[in-house]
């Protein structure tokens, strides 16, 4: 069993959909018993809280449900727990080798595993909060895309799952 845990900042837009679409994507490709996910935020600051309407509005879109996850602060023993770890930006990676001190092989940016060739290394999952409908529409899209590659990163690492 692998596990992978996704971050972002507060743990209600981006991070617990990259979660929702993950989930749905390992069901899809049969590869159910060999994964398990979860969701973090750097910050507490949205603790217990649901994920964002945005969020749930655009996965409720797509036949994915999110709205029973809640927020989460990082624990410093997730960066033991997890054997993937994936940050939604770049604030979001470097907080979590520097304060948090993840191992740094275990910490890797959501869009290095896009496939597409616009997406260029280094970019990150922008942040949808406070913004209308259609940046959560942008984000569904960009994870949508680079869980695709994620997936794919994993099944030729793992051929055995
Ligand atoms: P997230 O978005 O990191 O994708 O969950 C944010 C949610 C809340 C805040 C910032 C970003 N905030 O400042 O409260």
């Amino acid at each position: 069993m692998q596990s992978v845990l996704f971050v972002c900042l507060g743990n209600i837009c981006r991070s617990p959909l990259a979660q929702g679409i993950f989930e749905h994507q390992i069901r899809l490709a049969g590869l159910e018993p060999g994964f398990d996910a979860d969701s973090a935020g750097t910050s507490g600051w949205h603790e217990g809280e649901p994920p964002h309407s945005g969020s749930i509005a655009v996965a409720r879109k797509y036949g994915i449900a999110i709205e029973k996850q809640r927020s989460r602060p990082v624990h410093a023993k997730d960066g033991e727990i997890f054997d993937y770890i994936i940050a939604m930006d770049a604030a979001n990676r470097d907080s979590l080798i520097a304060e948090f001190r993840f191992p740094k092989p275990k910490v890797h940016l959501m869009r290095d595993f896009s496939l597409s060739p616009d997406n260029k290394k280094g970019l990150g999952v922008p942040d949808p909060w406070g913004k209308t409908s259609a940046a959560f529409e942008e984000v569904f899209a960009i994870l949508d895309e680079s869980i695709a590659g994620f997936i794919s990163f994993l099944k030729e690492r793992h051929e055995r799952l």
